[in-house]
């Protein structure tokens, strides 16, 4: 495999420029998934404490430990502070929580999930899309909280998720810790190019969630009862496969190698074997400039948004809603 790719992070800890996502991959897919990924090369993975799968993704990690396959320091480990965590008041008990349920003594980077906070109810993960109840959100304060988790040793480095530029711009004028890394929906259709000029200015690592335009978000809302959403179709796109077919490589390759050009980190998720070893296999290559720019060409914007967390009722009226409705 060609030399990988990595994002530098403060204290001189790197992130591998691709990760494995693990939303809506359920406990028995992880089974087989992390040891494939692992084979295959990946050196990250993205969880979180709501995406409920935590604990096997610590076993089979432990398992990797002990019997020295892979030593803790190799791998680059990111979980997130949950809605109902987004409080002063509770972002040490839910960083306690994740490492328990991980089995580790430190994650190398903590993101707070959402900008908005909900009520806290003890055993949900995640709000009630059609009851949620958010609250007031102090991001300031909140900030000091994971400042301390950083000092207390549970994690190399914080960071947001779904923050705004605002939002983030906020954290950098009070912050001891600066965040290190934005982790947003960022796809060949949404291309967020000011906030991530914003980020990249600053130091900040900008990661791309559902770089693939996250194909399976339907599922998400079906646990709901809520209609499906028209989704953007990047799999399909004509001129990336005519692109992918010149390169030899896949629609999915194509587009997460656009990425690593513009020095964005991806994490896209599969539980399929062939598209995990497909997905890092993104190293050995080029798009040349003519070509970047026609992927630059085919951005959508705002419209091509598909994780808008608008299924949580009462978020849009929140004055932290980070995105324009
Ligand atoms: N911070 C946040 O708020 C947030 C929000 C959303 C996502 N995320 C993170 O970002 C990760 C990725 O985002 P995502 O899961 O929304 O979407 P994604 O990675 O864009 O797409 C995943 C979907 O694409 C399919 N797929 C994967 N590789 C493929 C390939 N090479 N060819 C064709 N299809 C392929 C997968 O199917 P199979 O699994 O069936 O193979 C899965 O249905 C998440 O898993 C999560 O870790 C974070």
């Amino acid at each position: 495999m060609a030399a990988k790719i990595f994002m530098d992070m403060p204290g001189g800890l790197k992130m591998p420029a691709i990760g494995l996502g693990t939303w809506q991959s359920s406990d028995a897919e992880i089974e087989n998934v992390l040891d494939t990924a692992l084979e295959s090369g990946y050196r990250h993975i993205d969880t979180a404490f709501s995406y409920e799968n935590e604990a096997t993704i610590g076993r089979i990690l432990k398992n990797w430990f002990s019997c020295g396959k892979l030593k803790r320091e190799e791998v680059f480990i990111t979980t997130k502070l949950p809605m109902p965590g987004v409080h002063q008041d509770r972002v040490e008990m839910f960083m306690k929580k994740s490492l328990e349920n991980l089995q580790l003594e430190y994650v190398d980077l903590y993101l707070i999930h959402f900008p908005i906070g909900t009520k806290y109810v003890e055993g949900q993960a995640l709000p009630t899309p059609d009851k949620t109840q958010t609250e007031p959100t102090d991001h300031v304060a909140i900030w000091k909280k994971m400042e301390e988790q950083v000092d207390a040793g549970r994690t190399k480095t914080i960071g947001v998720s779904n923050f705004n530029l605002k939002q983030v711009d906020r954290i950098l004028k009070s912050a001891r810790i600066k965040p290190a890394c934005l982790q947003v929906e960022l796809h060949i259709y949404l291309q967020q190019r000011q906030l991530v000029t914003f980020c990249h200015q600053n130091s900040i690592v900008v990661v791309a969630y559902s770089p693939l335009g996250s194909p399976a978000f339907n599922k998400f809302l079906a646990l709901f009862g809520l209609p499906p959403k028209k989704l953007p179709d990047m799999l399909h796109d004509e001129t990336i496969k005519g692109m992918a077919t010149k390169y030899k490589k896949t629609n999915a390759q194509i587009m997460l190698r656009y990425l690593l050009q513009r020095k964005i980190a991806a994490i896209p998720k599969s539980v399929t074997a062939a598209r995990i070893k497909e997905n890092i296999e993104i190293f050995d290559f080029n798009i040349c400039a003519a070509d970047m720019k026609i992927l630059d060409d085919l951005e959508v914007g705002e419209k091509a948004r598909i994780c808008d967390f608008k299924l949580f009722s009462g978020i849009l009226e929140h004055p932290e809603y980070p995105f324009p409705k």
